[in-house]
């Protein structure tokens, strides 16, 4: 048996660069690109992105510019004088003056990206695996969990702590990305500059769910976030125990010493607020879709759909009850 091997070409080359740059930008869409900027940050990031690699280009094309011209045009008329010029100016001058000028630029530019806001401020921390949301417009604390709301065209100073291990926060269309460590406050100023829905992520490997940690963040003119606040700020319910099955079903279960809904008895404060649950992007922190159907699946089995979460499984209810318990809280808006 014959087997004809050949050695690839340009055209492999070529086709392969294709291959990867498909790839690569199948990867960008808009809620969730450094490169696609709805903030004042990341505007300054992705500005930062195309001077670092013009840069780079550049000290590229001196390095191996000088390097083909002295081994392949007429070397043998180079002497000893002009190889030692041709050096030191592709291989450390011209490197050392891109890259001076880049660090230059950089340096410049983080000042501004530090300003504090003078406004409103949003807690966060990074549990394994989601996140707790905390707004505080007059003084008390309104918990949300897993998608962050901004108004549009202010500064805004997210609180990062975490209680555990070391998780990151990046919203890559907003702002750049700052870890959120155990025992420290650290603080990251964004400016949403265009309403819309994104998506942000965890950006430090944080544990076996640590690519399952996302969430939503939802950028609003001023007038309808405060709307939004002013709601979110009230308890879900204001209707007896006795005439929902939903919320009778979700406190015998126990789901109340792990999770609040404002206005009931459930008060739990290990594992996300569900007051406004059902008014979310997603579900199971950015990786689901938020429906009734989706919800009996994630109750019913969470650490098969998020490995070593803290909630266990709740497949042992009867399916009435996880039905009933997932129409309940997707009324919470
Ligand atoms: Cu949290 Cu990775």
């Amino acid at each position: 048996m014959a087997i004809a091997f050949r050695r690839p070409g340009w055209s492999d080359a070529w086709q392969g660069g294709a291959v990867l740059a498909a790839l690569g930008l199948a990867g960008c869409n808009r809620v969730q690109s450094a490169l696609a900027p709805a903030g004042t940050e990341a505007a300054l990031v992705a500005q930062m992105t195309w001077w670092m690699i013009a840069g780079g280009a550049a000290i590229w094309l001196a390095v191996i510019g000088a390097a083909v011209y002295a081994a392949h045009i007429n070397p043998e008329r180079h002497d000893l004088r002009f190889a030692r010029r041709l050096i030191l100016w592709a291989g450390a001058i011209v490197p050392a003056f891109v890259l001076g000028g880049l660090s230059a630029y950089g340096l410049a530019v983080m000042p501004s990206m530090r300003a504090p806001g003078d406004g409103l401020r949003i807690h966060v921390s990074g549990e394994q695996w989601w996140w707790r949301v905390t707004y505080r417009p007059d003084g008390a604390a309104v918990a949300s969990a897993n998608e962050i709301r901004l108004p549009a065209g202010e500064r805004v100073e997210l609180v990062l702590e975490s209680p555990d291990v070391i998780h990151s926060l990046w919203i890559p269309s907003i702002a750049g990305k700052i870890d959120m460590i155990p025992g420290r406050t650290n603080r990251l100023v964004v400016e949403a500059t265009k309403a819309g829905q994104y998506r942000g992520v965890c950006a430090e490997f944080c544990g076996t769910s640590h690519a399952l940690m996302a969430f939503s963040v939802v950028v609003m003119p001023r007038q309808e976030f405060q709307a939004w606040l002013e709601r979110e700020a009230e308890p879900a319910v204001r209707r007896d125990i006795a005439g929902e099955p939903g919320l009778a079903r979700f406190l015998e279960a126990g789901c109340g010493a792990c999770h609040a809904i404002r206005g009931t008895p459930a008060d739990g404060a290990v594992g996300p607020d569900l007051t406004h649950v059902g008014g979310r992007l997603t579900l199971g922190a950015g990786i689901l879709p938020n429906d009734a159907d989706t919800l009996v699946r994630w109750i019913a089995a969470t650490p098969s759909i998020k490995p070593g979460v803290r909630m266990p499984h709740f497949g042992m209810l009867p399916p009435e009850s996880l039905r009933a318990i997932a129409d309940y809280l997707e009324s919470l808006e």
